[in-house]
């Protein structure tokens, strides 16, 4: 085997705000010699998604959190170079999960191969076909039955889950209210259909901005944003409306006060609203089957996905912060050369 080493970041210290500049350190680390039914994996694409930022921060909502010294775990596309294993070849790109390095070496079982069928690049395997995209898939199929004709108001639009849910909801044949940060953003998701949008930063209320161009009331939410925008829904909601609960990412930076929502509870039995709160975690059982939509709807051209793309391990921790700032469009992925 030929010697390797590979460089990795870790969590330095813990963000104090949204800057994250000095919050994570290179190392490089020698890749250990194989052992039986190993790979020794360098990988080619990274993502980077919100919940880094809470596990960064140690939130206590956020399930489970990063030490100092930990190196953000992540979905990755990578190459084998060396196996040990009957299950890979020198060559096979494959999935994982080990996060923020360039590379590593791991038990063969740790590691996917692809989902065959597709005629998408590498990286599409963390977007289109990633994470963001079966959690929107799961909350749009599993937790709600959609009905053509109804409302969605989807927050968060622009983002890996929001771009997708939209996208789920107009197949579906629903009118979609989509919430996003600029311009542009707000053109490119009207150019998908039956959209109508708001641009969130220039909208200071919600609610009213809601009742204009959704005067017919929402039968849906699909929230990733919390605040502001769960206080409107509520407000704007029909009766027995429901609303997935997918993420409340406004509240990440301030970390997440509940008590910061300033709506009147009561709403929520008075008009018979149903919350369906998830986490993804609960639902990879269910992959196959959204790689099996997914296959179809890719192939027919009905679900794409923007990737914002940054450069080099050292970039990542610019990436997680422009999903705070708005400087990304859909999927925020690394690529590692
Ligand atoms: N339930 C689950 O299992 C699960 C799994 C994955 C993600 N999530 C949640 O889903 C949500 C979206 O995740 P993602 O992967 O799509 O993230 P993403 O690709 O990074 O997109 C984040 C989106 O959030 C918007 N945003 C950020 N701060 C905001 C604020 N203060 N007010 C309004 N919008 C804001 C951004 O809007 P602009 O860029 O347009 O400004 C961006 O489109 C997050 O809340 C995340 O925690 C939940």
């Amino acid at each position: 085997m030929t010697e390797h080493s590979f460089r990795e970041l870790f969590l330095a210290r813990r963000p104090e705000g949204k800057r994250l500049d000095n919050c994570f350190t290179m190392r490089e680390v020698a890749a250990q010699p194989l052992a039986g039914d190993e790979v020794l994996v360098e990988n080619k694409w990274m993502s980077v998604d919100p919940y880094m930022y809470l596990r960064a921060i140690a939130a206590d909502f956020a399930g489970e959190i990063y030490e100092i010294g930990d190196v953000p775990d992540a979905f990755c596309v990578g190459k084998v170079l060396e196996s040990s294993s009957e299950r890979f070849r020198a060559g096979d790109l494959v999935l994982s999960t080990f996060g923020w390095r360039e590379g590593f070496v791991a038990p063969a079982s740790a590691v996917n191969p692809l989902p065959p069928g597709f005629d998408i690049p590498p990286q599409a395997y963390l977007s289109v076909l990633g994470a963001p995209a079966l959690t929107a898939w799961v909350g749009m199929t599993q937790l709600v039955a959609l009905q053509p004709g109804q409302t969605i108001f989807i927050s968060g639009a622009a983002g890996g889950v929001g771009i997708v849910a939209c996208q789920l909801a107009l197949r579906a044949g629903l009118r979609v209210i989509a919430s996003a940060g600029s311009e542009q953003k707000c053109a490119w998701l009207a150019g998908l259909g039956d959209v109508r949008t708001l641009n969130y930063r220039e909208t200071p209320d919600i609610l009213t901005a809601l009742r204009k161009i959704a005067p017919e009331g929402l039968d849906l939410y699909f929230d990733n944003v919390g605040g502001n925008h769960l206080e409107a829904a509520i407000e704007h909601a029909k009766p027995k409306a429901h609303f997935i609960e997918c993420g409340m990412i406004s509240s990440f930076v301030t970390g997440g006060d509940p008590a910061s929502l300033r709506v009147d509870i009561r709403r929520v039995p008075s008009k018979s609203i149903t919350l369906h709160g998830y986490t993804v975690s609960h639902y990879l059982h269910l992959y196959g089957v959204f790689i099996d939509d997914m296959r179809e709807w890719i192939r027919d051209g009905g679900v794409r996905v923007p990737e914002a793309i940054f450069e080099g391990l050292q970039d990542a921790p610019r990436a997680l912060e422009s999903i705070f700032g708005g400087g990304h469009f859909g999927r925020t992925l690394v690529r590692l050369s």
